[in-house]
């Protein structure tokens, strides 16, 4: 008799992002013709730069081709493409091979994939809130769940966990928080891992979003990463790629697990990768190829600057209303607290109720973002412009 894996009873029955599409659905339906100001997901609203367009077009007629046409890609990525980023990470004095370097169909599924190389028994540590597919990911495998706690107090930024912890999640620039770790955080992570034979998974998702020079982009920039850690990273968020769907995950040669000989982490994830996945899509290798290309670096600078400028307004505004706010600043998130110790989700319901603006329960993040509300800055700037003058003149807010 086939059985259900019960441990899908144990994660919320929706993901967070359908019960806000199914309340707002709610609203419009009883308020028709109200426009909806939408600072909620955060997936790209600007179109793929002209260079992007450009590789992309140009591997769609190769394909049409029979003397250019090309099917499956090595499941580890093309060797264009990983030369491309061992390049990128080169210019950040960060020595890769692409042996070490495995291109995805995206950021999401390799975070959880790789939980597969390790075994049952390991207990995995993460922030709360951060990005909920790492606890969901844990809870449906049957591991152990160790949270690390964020707040004002700690700015954000988790202390070690309590509990001894063997696989540690770390998303630096925090999706919802927007905290970024400086390299004195990393090094209390590495330190720990490289005592305790930990691996750290570092989410670099963000990462180009960080402008100031102090603050890490890569967990490799610490001193001994490359024996404790597993970076996972992605075209989507600073190319515009959510929806062309490209990510890398990184596993070094010298990462060390105990009883295992150099070199076994990577070879695992290799051989996960060739049974598991077929490479990624040709198209969108080609199209990664030209946003590493120098032309297409600066008008990828120019996505994040747009978005950034966004973000900027928000937190500005938001400010001035009197709101607590946080992030923003190196990263595409303003975290807010809600006014008048409302709930996340009946800050929600207010704002979509009286400003008609969609923002993000922080309490979808885990428990500990109780009391916050997410406002991402991926949106038109009109929108958000729009958005923030609604919220100064429709919003009662509370004491
Ligand atoms: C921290 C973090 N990692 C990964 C992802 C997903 O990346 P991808 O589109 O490459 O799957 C997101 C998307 O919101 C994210 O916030």
């Amino acid at each position: 008799m086939a059985a259900l894996n019960k441990n899908y009873d144990k994660i919320e029955s929706t993901y967070l992002f359908s019960e806000i599409g199914s309340r707002v659905k709610n609203f419009i339906q009883k308020n028709p013709g109200v426009e909806i100001m939408r600072l909620g997901i955060g997936d790209t609203t600007l179109p793929l730069t002209g260079t992007v367009i450009k590789g992309l077009l140009r591997e769609v007629k190769n394909l049409g081709s029979k003397k250019t046409y090309k099917g499956y890609s090595d499941p580890q990525g093309d060797l264009k493409p990983r030369t491309a980023l061992v390049d990128f990470y080169k210019k950040r004095n960060i020595d890769l091979s692409a042996q070490e370097i495995f291109i995805s169909d995206g950021a999401k599924s390799d975070s959880a994939n790789i939980q597969s190389i390790f075994g049952l028994d390991n207990i995995v540590a993460i922030a709360d809130p951060v990005y909920p597919v790492y606890s969901d990911t844990t809870i449906i495998s049957g591991r152990t769940l160790v949270y690390m706690k964020c707040n004002e107090e700690n700015s954000f930024i988790p202390a070690l966990p309590k509990e001894k912890a063997d696989l540690i999640y770390i998303c630096s620039p925090n999706n919802p928080t927007g905290a970024v770790f400086t390299k004195k955080d990393l090094k209390v992570f590495v330190d720990y891992a490289l005592k305790n034979k930990a691996i750290l998974i570092f989410d670099a998702a963000y990462a180009e979003y960080i402008s100031d020079k102090a603050l890490p982009k890569s967990i490799y920039e610490i001193a001994g990463a490359k024996k404790c850690a597993i970076e996972i990273n992605s075209f989507s968020k600073w190319a515009g790629f959510t929806g062309v769907r490209l990510g890398w995950t990184i596993v070094p040669m010298d990462l060390v697990v105990e009883g295992a000989e150099i070199g076994k982490v990577n070879h695992l994830w290799s051989r996960r990768q060739s049974t598991m996945f077929n490479g990624a899509s040709n198209i969108a290798q080609a199209g990664a190829l030209s946003v590493l290309s120098a032309a297409g670096q600066k008008e990828s600078k120019k996505l994040i600057a747009y978005y950034m400028d966004n973000a900027a307004i928000i937190k500005k505004s938001l400010s001035e209303l009197g709101f607590q706010v946080f992030g923003g600043g190196n990263a595409p998130y303003i975290w807010v607290k809600t006014p008048g110790a409302l709930s996340s989700w009946d800050f929600f319901d207010k704002l979509l109720k009286e400003a008609h603006v969609v923002a993000t329960p922080g309490s979808g993040f885990g428990r500990e973002g109780e009391g916050y509300i997410r406002f991402s800055a991926f949106a038109d700037t009109e929108n958000v412009k729009a958005a923030m003058k609604s919220i100064k003149e429709n919003l009662k807010i509370p004491k």
